[in-house]
């Protein structure tokens, strides 16, 4: 059975999330009771992987809703729309929590309008395409995979095997289910096509080698763990078919913004000839943001590099930089996998036009 990261039932109205800071020794679901704990979850990243984030987000909204009694609909609409504007500043480089603000709240704004929908009516509007948004990311993520298992194949000869390197953590915990990235790895492994999988280190966090190769060995995929540091001599050496990421931001002309490390990961492809895709639901297009150079890199605690849980690793009074996230450019990336189909960064803007026209 596949890993599951969130846990809703609308009937009790209960959300349960896979504390991930605790994996993977333990394995335990953390209660998130309303908005408060949703901000806090996603923040410290118990919840992470920028689809994951915007579902956690507003099904903690949608938790609070059923439980909170309203007076107007005007106050329903205020309510959902500060509450969503909170969530949103609770990581800013993942775009998918603002995605989904910016859907909810027009659809509050044209529900409140709307004089045939009563309070009672506007809520269960609200409540049920949230909960359609878990189910969405699950069918988004399938098509991705298999559209990312499609094209790496397209690039090799006849039906032979193709080993990938991926980055982070893009599985089912980083999702409602499934996997981006990891989807496009599992579709390759269900296809009987997949040698073998290796997954970073992630550092500083470590989300390749606590969360990927737990997702790894759970599916019984073949992996082996690497430190980011070995990513070059891997592509030298082992003849990899392409890199596949995730992405917590793309830009209009494709620039992305994924976890830090993607962009040298870029680079060494480039070098080697190897293909470097980025997989993605449309949820993660900000066509807002011309480049890569607007998006707002998130920075960590200094914590997170000098510790092993614990334990300090590094000298006492070093100074430290911990950016997130980077961007890599679009130059340097094959095709952006989504559950519309595969598309080269510069094709980005048409598509994204005539899917929201
Ligand atoms: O800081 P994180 O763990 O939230 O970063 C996650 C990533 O960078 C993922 O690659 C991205 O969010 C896509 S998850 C499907």
């Amino acid at each position: 059975m596949a890993l599951k990261s969130i846990i809703y039932n609308r009937e009790t109205n209960n959300l349960e999330i896979l504390d991930q800071l605790l994996l993977p020794a333990i394995t335990k679901y953390v209660k998130v009771k309303g908005v408060e704990d949703g901000w806090k979850v996603i923040n410290k990243m118990q919840v992470r992987g920028a689809p994951a984030i915007a579902i956690v987000g507003c099904l903690s909204l949608a938790v609070e809703l059923q439980n909170d009694k309203f007076e107007s609909k005007k106050q329903f609409r205020q309510e959902v729309e500060g509450k969503l504007n909170y969530l949103v500043s609770s990581r800013p480089t993942a775009v998918n929590m603002k995605t989904a603000a910016e859907e909810l709240i027009d659809l509050v704004n044209e529900l409140s309008k709307d004089g045939s929908v009563s309070l009672e009516d506007m809520k269960n509007k609200f409540l049920i395409t949230i909960q359609q948004m878990l189910e969405k990311d699950i069918a988004d993520n399938q098509a991705i995979g298999d559209n990312g298992a499609k094209e790496i194949l397209s690039k090799v000869a006849g039906d032979s095997q193709v080993r990938v390197i991926t980055h982070c953590n893009t599985g089912s915990l980083a999702t409602a289910g499934y996997g981006t990235a990891l989807g496009v790895i599992r579709s390759l492994q269900a296809a009987r096509r997949l040698e073998h999988v290796y997954c970073t280190e992630t550092r500083p966090y470590n989300q390749g080698a606590r969360l990927t190769a737990f997702e790894l060995i759970h599916e019984k995929i073949p992996a082996t763990l690497v430190c980011d540091s070995m990513v070059a001599a891997l592509m030298k050496s082992r003849n990899i078919s392409a890199v596949v990421v995730g992405a917590d931001r793309v830009a209009a002309n494709g620039d992305t913004a994924n976890k830090i490390g993607t962009y040298q990961m870029a680079v060494v492809a480039k070098y080697h000839g190897v293909p470097f895709y980025v997989a993605a639901p449309f949820t993660s297009i900000d066509s807002k943001v011309t480049s890569g150079e607007h998006i707002v890199i998130e920075e960590r605690p200094d914590r997170e590099m000098t510790h092993v849980g614990e334990h300090r690793i590094a000298a006492k009074g070093i100074q430290c930089w911990n950016p997130a996230f980077d961007v890599t450019p679009a130059s340097l990336i094959a095709g952006i996998i989504t559950e519309k189909g595969v598309f080269r960064p510069d094709q980005l803007k048409d598509v994204f036009a005539s899917a929201n026209p």
